[in-house]
């Protein structure tokens, strides 16, 4: 499945959430595994259905939920307004164009199940190192590296094509040409990593 949007990044369409569900568990844990501590102002880049935006938002002083998807964010939205969970803007955008699409410095900037789409990768990281406050945080959640056929949930092979994977190492590389340093890489079971970056000279 491909989408028709303009500059959607490839192999990101978001997965139904019956298997999404049974692979993530836990997303608060996740976050909490990552680095995310309460309070912060945040940004959940890439936000599909807001798996992840309502664990964040429980928590953070503010969130900003990104995604070029329309409809996904309309998802994202309902699923905080069902729970009464408040504090988060929805915005519709590329996230190339972060520095446009969000109000405010950010000390978390959260990407899951995305980075391994982005045409440039360091054109991204720049995008994001202009809005992380100085001693702020950029996290990517990615697929290891593993065949596809390999990575089963709920019985069947998921996640993006085998091709588009990348290793901790190429996520590593892309995101200290964009001007970050790595500070911790975490292994997020059963079939992801989250790298964890922070400002070169931080
Ligand atoms: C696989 S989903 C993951 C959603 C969420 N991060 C999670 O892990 O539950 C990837 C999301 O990236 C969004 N996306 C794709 N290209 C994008 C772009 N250029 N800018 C912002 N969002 C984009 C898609 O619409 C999709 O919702």
């Amino acid at each position: 499945m491909t989408s028709s949007i303009p500059g959607f990044f490839q192999g990101t369409e978001m997965p139904s959430a019956t298997w999404w569900e049974a692979l993530w568990p836990d997303p608060a844990g996740v976050l909490s595994a990552t680095g995310f501590k309460p309070g912060m102002n945040a940004v959940d880049l890439c936000c599909g259905d807001g798996w992840f935006t309502l664990p964040m938002t429980r928590l953070a002083s503010h969130v900003t939920a990104i995604d070029i998807d329309a409809e996904q964010l309309d998802f994202a939205r309902r699923r905080l307004a069902e729970t009464g969970v408040a504090g988060c803007d929805f915005v519709a955008g590329d996230a190339y164009a972060l520095a446009e699409l969000v109000s405010r410095p950010s000390d978390f900037i959260f990407m899951a199940n995305a980075f391994h789409g982005v045409p440039d990768r360091p054109r991204l990281t720049r995008a994001v190192a202009a809005v992380l406050v100085a001693a702020g945080r950029f996290v990517i959640v990615n697929w290891h590296q593993k065949p596809r056929e390999t990575t089963k949930v709920l019985g069947e092979p998921r996640g993006p094509r085998t091709e588009l994977r990348l290793s901790p190492e190429q996520t590593i590389a892309d995101a200290e040409a964009g001007g970050l340093r790595l500070t911790a890489l975490v292994d997020v079971p059963p079939y992801h990593y989250g790298a964890v970056f922070a400002k070169a000279g931080q």
